[in-house]
């Protein structure tokens, strides 16, 4: 029988590629930067497993470009918006990612960013270190408290729980909007209130977002939403970045409609060096990091080698994202 090929879009942490090799020939892109698409064409021929990252685009020419032989795409990421799914379905190919492993580190930093933000930690590092420290001053760099405030959660699923588990603590009201409303008991476990979508805009302090970008989700923060928004108000974004309107945000931070950002997603990715909102100190932009702990990290590999290595021994994959192929 000849040999299983795979081919990985980077370099990613070794126990996830030396978990491949035990099954298959592999080819892992050394580079720091993604394959330029017409090199990921190339490299997909005749590939029997592709184990891809969310700067891949995987749309329905690579999927054909890969040909026949390709019996697996392996994601390492939860998220998969970057991967033709309905492609991928039609030709029988399952889809794995990662959902689960990176809950808590994605969680945890959404709290990082929040409290930044709310306590304008950037801006006061900034300030110390162009010597700007003269004495102790009654007003300087006045933040947000977060004890009795409002915090608002947009979707509800594994991430946007742990960030509810982690606002216990604080004495906040916690709010959350999702297309489907939590089991009472979970409601009550998690002490969070369900809201419609705009009243959540009009009474959070706080608005962190953990939704999956889709058509249904993408711009979905634009200027009408912006202008429902408490002036006081924090929007956190650790998701996708195309679910926020740049110029739209841009528009609400100069003009007063909310208070501050904080983006570890941006739209696109990087964000562009000429971008208007780099010129403002009520943002922190950070460089999607949300899963960049070493414990998720290598989770995450050996994940997406279990289900690259499910694929292509014609497997299940333990975590599928179109289970519809198995039918
Ligand atoms: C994901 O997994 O979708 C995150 O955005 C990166 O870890």
């Amino acid at each position: 029988m000849s040999q299983l090929k795979v081919f990985v879009t980077r370099n990613i942490p070794d126990a996830g590629v030396e978990m491949v090799r035990q099954v298959a020939e592999v080819e892992v892109w050394q580079d720091r930067l993604p394959p330029p698409y017409s090199v990921l064409l190339e490299k997909v021929k005749g590939k029997d497993g592709l184990l891809c990252l969310l700067t891949d685009q995987i749309d329905q020419p690579l999927i054909e470009a890969a040909g026949s032989s390709l019996k697996v795409i392996s994601q390492m990421a939860v998220g998969y918006d970057n991967i033709d799914i309905t492609t991928a379905t039609a030709k029988g190919i399952p889809v794995g990612h990662t959902p689960g492993v990176l809950t808590d580190a994605t969680a945890d930093l959404t709290w990082a960013l929040l409290m930044a933000a709310a306590r304008r930690v950037v801006e006061a590092d900034k300030f110390t270190r162009s010597h700007q420290w003269q004495t102790w001053e009654p007003t300087l760099l006045l933040g947000a408290d977060l004890s009795g405030a409002t915090l608002g959660i947009i979707g509800c699923g594994r991430i946007g729980q742990a960030v509810a588990r982690r606002a216990a603590g604080f004495g906040m009201r916690i709010l959350y909007y999702n297309r489907k409303r939590l089991e009472p008991g979970l409601e009550r476990s998690l002490g969070v209130e369900y809201q419609d979508f705009n009243q959540l805009l009009q009474a959070s302090d706080f608005v962190t977002l953990h939704i999956s970008l889709s058509a249904e989700t993408y711009h979905l923060f634009g200027d009408h939403q912006f202008q429902l928004m408490k002036p006081n108000a924090i929007l956190i974004n650790t998701a996708r970045g195309s679910i926020i309107d740049s110029d739209a945000l841009y528009r609400a931070l100069t003009g007063g409609k909310i208070a501050a950002a904080a983006l570890d997603v941006t739209e696109p990715e990087p964000i562009p060096r000429d971008s208007p909102l780099l010129t403002l100190e009520n943002i922190i932009i950070t460089p999607h990091i949300g899963s960049a702990s070493r414990q998720t990290r290598d989770k995450m590999a050996t994940m997406a080698a279990a289900n690259l290595i499910a694929g292509l021994e014609g497997e299940k994959l333990p975590y599928c994202v179109n289970p519809e192929v198995y039918r």
